[in-house]
C-alpha cells in the first residue's frame, strides 16, 4: 500500500522550495531504486547484501585483482545502460529548471553514478562519486566516458601502458576536489535543501546536509525509512521519490 503523502505538508515544503533563494538536491541510491538500480544498504536487495565492497570496490581490490573488479564495473555499467529515469529523475529536473528561470540558483549533488539525472535532462549537476560510465587511465589519470560496451577484455589496457580502471570514488579515496569544493559551498549558501534517496551514513556526502542545516537551511528528507540525520528535517516524506518529488515538481512548476 502506498503511504499517504500528508498533503498540507507536502504544500508547505512547496511553496518553500519555489520561493527559496539558493536549493540544493543531494540524491542517493533511493532515487534510482525505481529505475530497477540496486541500492547498497538495503537489506534483501542492496548491493552489499550480495557482494563484498571490500574485494570490489576498493583501489587494493582492483591491484589484486583487476579483471574481476573491472567485469563487476563494466556489468553493472551495462545495467545502468539499460535502465530508464524514472519520475522521481524527471521531477528533479523540471524542478531546476522552474527555479532557474526565476533567476534563482540550483545545484544537485549525486552520489549515484548511474548517470540517471544527466539523461533525465538535470544540467546543474554534482558527481560527487564519479561514474560507471567514466573509465580512468592508471598511468596519466586521464578520464574518458566513451569506452566501448562491453569492454573487450578485463582488465581493458590504456594506451598510455596502464590499464583503465572506473572512475568511481572507491572506499578510503578521497572524493573529487573540485566536486567537494562546489558542494561544500553550494550547502554553505542554500536556504533550501533537499537530500533525497540516501541513508545518510558516508560522508563527506551526508555532511552537506549538516552544513545546510548549521547555516540555518530548512530541510526536505524524502526516504520510506528514517535516518540518522532525519532530525535535521524541517519536513520528512516517508515516501519513495518516484511519487513525492512529482509531486513537489507538480505545485513548484504551477507556482
Ligand atoms: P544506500 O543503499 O546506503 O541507501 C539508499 C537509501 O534509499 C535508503 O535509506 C533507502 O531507505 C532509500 N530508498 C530506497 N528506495 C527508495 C525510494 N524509492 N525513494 C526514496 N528513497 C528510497 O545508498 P546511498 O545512501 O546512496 O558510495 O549510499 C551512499 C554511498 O554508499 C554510495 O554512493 C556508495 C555506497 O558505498 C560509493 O560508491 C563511494
Amino acid at each position: 500500500m502506498t503511504p499517504r503523502i500528508d498533503e498540507a505538508a507536502s504544500r508547505e515544503a512547496a511553496e518553500a522550495l519555489a520561493g527559496a533563494r539558493s536549493v540544493v538536491a543531494l540524491t542517493g541510491a533511493g532515487v534510482s531504486a525505481e529505475s530497477g538500480v540496486p541500492t547498497f544498504r538495503d537489506a534483501m536487495t542492496g548491493l552489499w547484501a550480495r557482494f563484498d565492497a571490500q574485494r570490489l570496490a576498493t583501489r587494493e581490490a582492483f591491484e589484486r585483482d583487476p579483471a574481476l573488479v573491472s567485469r563487476w564495473y563494466d556489468e553493472r555499467r551495462m545495467r545502468c545502460a539499460g535502465c530508464v529515469p524514472n519520475a522521481g529523475h524527471s521531477a528533479l529536473s523540471s524542478i531546476e529548471r522552474a527555479i532557474t528561470a526565476r533567476g534563482r540558483s540550483f545545484t544537485l549533488l549525486t552520489q549515484n553514478v548511474d548517470r540517471l539525472h544527466r539523461r533525465a535532462g538535470s544540467e546543474r549537476i554534482v558527481e560527487l562519486h564519479g561514474s560507471l560510465f567514466a573509465w580512468r587511465c592508471t598511468a596519466t589519470g586521464k578520464e574518458r566516458d566513451d569506452l566501448p560496451m562491453p569492454l573487450p577484455c578485463y582488465p581493458m589496457p590504456s594506451e598510455a601502458g596502464g590499464l583503465y580502471r572506473p572512475g568511481v570514488v572507491w572506499f578510503g579515496e578521497a572524493l573529487p576536489a573540485e566536486a567537494v569544493r562546489r558542494a561544500s559551498l553550494a550547502a554553505a549558501s542554500c536556504d533550501l535543501f533537499l537530500t533525497i534517496g540516501t541513508s545518510s551514513v558516508v560522508y563527506p556526502a551526508a555532511g552537506f546536509v549538516e552544513t545546510a542545516a548549521s547555516v540555518g537551511a530548512r530541510i526536505i528528507e524524502i526516504n520510506p525509512h528514517p535516518t540518522p540525520l532525519s532530525h535535521l528535517a524541517t519536513w520528512r516524506f516517508a515516501a519513495p521519490s518516484g511519487e513525492l518529488l512529482p509531486q513537489l515538481c507538480a505545485r513548484v512548476c504551477l507556482e
